[in-house]
């Protein structure tokens, strides 16, 4: 389970940490993130290994290491100095190049190596566009549901963020013009919107096609910069999703950012800012980090242009739509009783609602008991990586909706783990 902690507890055995920063105390609690914390908990005094449907991780069976070694070693072999020198704060441009011709939005809109800049995940982008489009005191629109480091890196900016609510439409697009309204008649104004309109974390969501195009509208009669979050885009299961905010933007106003954490590993740490090429240059501009490695873009560049990555892609998508229709399937057959879902049609999660009659600190009590986990929904509500202080609980104890992550369970545990569950929210409402 995902552990949050706060900042000033990081002092140690050394003595007390110096002074923070304003900024460092407005970002509030450090979201250690999956891959930092102890393994989940074992269930059942230890008997049964946990079933975690918790981290938003990529299936470790579908981690591609040796296609990964075969071009380090080619890179070394053949273009050393150019890897292993600086790159440049933009990024190696083979790879912004592969990007350009691979991105799904150069249908609609021209794109080129000029119109990317590559950075540290897209976690890294969006505190680059933060830091470069975004002033402390300003307003910043987020979703009420939302990946909450996102929020943390929005509000070590600002404070002032507004939530929008959200539905299995995705954003409400009345709800924000209604907001934009009301700062306008009080002489302010969003300075910036942050969504993640395509197979949304944590409700797995797409946004439709009228609340895009409404949304792209409303953005630009109110002078407000969109930041489009496509981590999970490309891991459509059946059909491609609506065209990007960016493409139905024509370009402008939009700054797009993706990742190859989730379609080839998060421990690579690249990402990518999609924007025109002046918007493009003043993030880069900004860039105090001396870019990330031109090493590992290179390695990457290769997989492209060996056509690996697209089949790569082509193939974790089937993966995950199979684990997502295991996973449905055993929802209807162990859980039907007791909650509403809604099936995805792409990325790796799966958002529940459980009825009124499921006591949410029982569920939680009884998950542990069965050895199944997840995350409790209000992790991701806007409002509570808001709050100053310590600080979150992950488990699952406060809220009766809460997040499936299926992309990293075996797919042969699914079943067995949402068996699990049903058992869980059975105990939860008393009956079992
Ligand atoms: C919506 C969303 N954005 C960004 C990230 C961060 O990804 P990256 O590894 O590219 O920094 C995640 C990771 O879970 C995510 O779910």
């Amino acid at each position: 389970v995902a552990r949050v902690e706060s900042v000033e507890a990081a002092s140690g055995p050394h003595g007390a940490v110096p002074e923070l920063s304003a900024r460092a105390r407005r970002a509030g609690a450090a979201y250690a993130g999956p891959g930092s914390g102890p393994a989940p908990a074992a269930g059942r005094a230890g008997a049964l290994p946990t079933i975690a449907f918790t981290a938003g991780l990529p299936d470790a069976a579908l981690l591609p290491a040796a296609a990964l070694t075969g071009a380090a070693g080619a890179v070394l072999a053949e273009a050393a100095n150019s890897a292993l020198q600086y790159g440049g704060a933009q990024g190696w441009p083979g790879l912004r190049e592969w990007l350009a011709g691979h991105s799904r939005d150069s249908a609609q809109v021209a794109l080129s190596p000029e119109h990317f800049s590559l950075t540290n995940g897209s976690a890294g982008a969006l505190a680059n566009v933060c830091e470069t489009f975004l002033d402390t005191g300003d307003v910043a629109g987020v979703e009420s549901l939302s990946f909450p480091l996102s929020v943390r890196t929005i509000r070590s900016i600002t404070p002032r963020i507004e939530s929008i609510p959200v539905d299995a439409g995705g954003l409400d697009v009345d709800a924000l013009e209604a907001r934009l309204g009301e700062l306008a008649a009080r002489g302010d104004r969003m300075r910036l919107l942050y969504v993640i309109p395509t197979f949304h974390n944590p409700t797995g969501s797409t946004l439709t096609l009228e609340r895009r195009r409404r949304l792209v509208e409303l953005c630009s009669d109110y002078d407000v910069l969109i930041v489009e979050d496509d981590a999970y885009g490309e891991l459509w299961f059946r059909e491609e999703p609506p065209p990007s905010l960016y493409a139905l933007a024509g370009g402008v106003g939009v700054v797009k950012i993706g990742t190859f954490s989730k379609i080839v590993a998060p421990g690579l740490r690249v990402g990518w800012c999609q924007a025109d090429p002046a918007t493009t240059a003043a993030l880069v501009a900004t860039r105090c980090d001396m870019g990330t490695s031109p090493l590992l873009m290179h390695v990457l560049d290769r997989l492209g242009r060996e056509g690996f990555l697209d089949g790569h892609i082509a193939r974790v998508r089937g993966v995950y739509a199979d684990k997502c229709d295991v996973a449905s399937r055993a929802l209807a057959v162990h859980c039907g009783a007791w909650c509403r879902w809604e099936a995805p049609e792409g990325g790796f999660f799966i958002w529940v609602e459980a009825g009124e009659r499921v006591d949410p600190a029982a569920l939680a009590a009884a998950a542990l008991d069965e050895a199944v986990s997840f995350v409790g929904g209000h992790v991701f509500a806007a409002e509570q990586a808001m709050l100053e202080g310590p600080r979150l609980s992950w488990v699952p104890g406060n809220s009766r909706s809460f997040r499936l992550a299926f992309s990293s369970v075996p797919s042969d545990e699914i079943e067995e783990g949402i068996r699990r569950l049903g058992h869980a929210l059975k105990r939860a409402v008393g009956t079992g």
